[in-house]
């Protein structure tokens, strides 16, 4: 069983992906961990060495090794995995990917706080963080509606979501 959890940052995908691994007993990645791992460098760092372009390069990369050199698993991927390269199309055919939607207001609240380790939104006061969040979310939704399961704020607990991935 290969679960891809995927949606905005700030979402939850690494905390619910922690929380699927112990109760499905299956192991766990985060896909930011991974390319931090292979380049022995930190996201930040890798933006600003080698910019954005190759920053998706070494995420499929990696998204791919992890894919491939395992049966089972549950992967966080990054908020932006699914819409680069044709990323979504290779988690729908390799497994199962779940969507953790969550309101923008939520989001903001959050990633308020988590500003510093994130390259794309750690220069941005709290007024343009708010419409950067706005358009983002509105440009990506295409892709992460692309998943096979969609996961609501009201149906966050891990009881719900192991439901939804058995029976849907
Ligand atoms: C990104 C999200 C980050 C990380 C990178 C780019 C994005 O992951 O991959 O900073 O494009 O949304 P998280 O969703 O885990 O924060």
């Amino acid at each position: 069983m290969k679960i891809f959890l995927i949606g905005f940052m700030g979402s939850g995908k690494s905390y619910w992906g922690r929380q699927l691994s112990e109760k499905l007993m299956l192991p766990f990645f985060d896909l930011d961990k991974q390319v931090e791992s292979n380049e022995g460098k930190s996201i930040n760092q890798i933006f600003e060495e080698k910019g954005e372009e190759n920053f998706r390069l070494l995420e499929k990369d990696a998204l791919h090794m992890i894919t491939e050199s395992h049966e089972s698993f549950i992967i966080a991927t990054g908020g932006g995995t699914p819409c680069y390269f044709n990323n979504i199309d290779y988690m729908n055919n390799a497994g199962i990917t779940v969507w953790i939607n969550t309101p923008v207001e939520i989001l903001f609240q959050r990633l308020l706080k988590e500003k510093s380790s994130r390259p794309l939104i750690k220069e941005l006061s709290d007024d343009q963080l708010k419409g950067f969040i706005l358009k983002k979310y509105a440009d990506r939704k295409i892709y992460y509606e692309q998943s096979s399961i969609t996961i609501e704020e009201e149906n966050k607990t891990i009881e719900k979501i192991v439901e939804k991935l058995f029976h849907e």
